[in-house]
């Protein structure tokens, strides 16, 4: 904030836009049109996706006044989630295919968050391999799409716990990819462009089905992107398999994508160690709840268990303490830093997540918080619109 205003004293104003919605609205106009409809499109008529925002808009803080709380060097706003530590209790969200935006985003991602002590979880449908990001990264947890093959599935687990991961989390609803009219009015599925298939093109399990090596000729990436679209998806998951993940690495697991109590508790049950309420950012079931009035149920069902994390809405620094206060331990923050790294790549994610972290810090200050033990039940006032 101060940094923005003394810059603004000498003339020089931000080249990029301050909030998520600017973001947007930037990319909007000057993304390549196919590459900005991914990342803006949900599915079917995104009423989950506009869901996702409003549900914020039922729940205001009751900002505490003077608890002697203000001041730099103040607020401790760390958080250890999982065993990982983390300077604020945000992670960038799992997002598939950066490539689209910039050459190797993945190890754009990690450098940024890095640098700045947060999160970050890694997809499995990243454009850079596991080795490439891990190398780069700081605290950084895997996203697993369970892939149909269950030696493909424990052959991306292991790489990524030798690269240094220090989670799972296991994306539970996208057996197979939403009705996305975005995509598909642009007849543009980015995986099938062989930029979201990195991992699996470095893959042993993976290549060893393969009948030639992808780099061989235009044909061979051919038939590797047609076996790819074979495996990504697995309808036959069961809470079981959470079970037996367990025996495949020692790392933390967290289930993604938990709306409903009863699938909740399965996983739990099941051995995971996290939960992380989300619904992909509107992007699977339209019609589906709004993630944030799914959170409330999931922490009193599980969360005396377990951790909850949250995703799916997250554009402001006080939607990150609502989310808290609602007993999330920590948030997935997903397309305004997406954005950024289309239009401007590392600088630009810098930007977005830097935006987040100072405006929740401000929040936090304004609202009499000195650490996230503060965030409760009684820094919300429901709000019935
Ligand atoms: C995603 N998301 C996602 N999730 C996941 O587990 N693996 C993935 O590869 C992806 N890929 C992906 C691509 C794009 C372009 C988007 C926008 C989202 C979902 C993501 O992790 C998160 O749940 C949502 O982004 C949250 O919604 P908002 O807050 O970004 O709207």
């Amino acid at each position: 904030q101060n940094e923005i205003y003394l810059a603004g004293l000498a003339g020089i104003v931000p080249s990029l836009p301050m909030t998520a919605a600017g973001l947007e609205e930037r990319a909007r106009e000057e993304l390549d049109p196919a590459a900005f409809a991914y990342v803006a499109g949900s599915a079917s008529a995104e009423r989950t996706a506009h869901a996702n925002l409003s549900a914020f808009e039922k729940y205001r803080l009751l900002p505490r006044v003077l608890r002697g709380a203000t001041g730099p060097g103040v607020r401790d706003l760390s958080v250890e989630v999982l065993g990982t530590r983390l300077a604020a209790p945000i992670l960038t969200a799992p997002v598939g295919v950066l490539g689209l935006l910039r050459e190797r985003g993945e190890t754009l991602v990690a450098e940024v968050t890095k640098e700045l002590g947060i999160g970050m979880c890694l997809s499995t449908a990243a454009s850079s391999t596991i080795e490439e990001t891990g190398a780069r990264a700081g605290a950084w947890w895997y996203q697993l799409y369970w892939p149909s093959d269950m030696e493909l599935a424990r052959s991306f687990v292991e790489r990524a716990e030798k690269a240094g991961a220090k989670a799972i989390v296991v994306t539970a609803d996208t057996p197979a990819l939403g009705w996305r009219p975005r995509d598909l009015q642009h007849g543009h599925l980015p995986f099938l462009h062989g930029k979201g298939i990195a991992n699996y093109l470095s893959d042993p399990v993976f290549r060893a089905k393969l009948s030639a090596p992808p780099e061989e000729s235009e044909e061979a990436m051919r038939a590797a992107v047609l076996t790819w679209s074979g495996l990504f998806g697995n309808h036959a998951l069961r809470p079981a398999d959470i079970a037996r993940l367990r025996d495949w690495t020692e790392l933390p697991i967290a289930v993604k994508g938990v709306v409903h109590p009863d699938d909740a508790r399965q996983v739990v049950d099941a051995g995971a160690d996290a939960v992380i309420v989300s619904n992909h950012g509107g992007r699977q079931v339209d019609g589906a709840v709004g993630a944030l009035d799914a959170l409330p149920t999931i922490v009193a069902t599980v969360g005396d268990r377990v951790d909850v994390l949250f995703d799916s809405g997250i554009r402001t620094g006080s939607d990150v303490m609502i989310a808290l206060s609602l007993g999330a331990k920590a948030v997935l923050y997903g397309r305004p830093w997406v954005y950024g790294l289309g239009l401007a790549g590392i600088d630009g994610v810098r930007h977005a997540l830097r935006c987040l972290l100072a405006d929740f810090d401000a929040a936090m200050g304004l609202s009499g918080c000195t650490s996230l033990h503060d965030l409760s039940r009684t820094m919300i006032s429901s709000y019935r619109v």
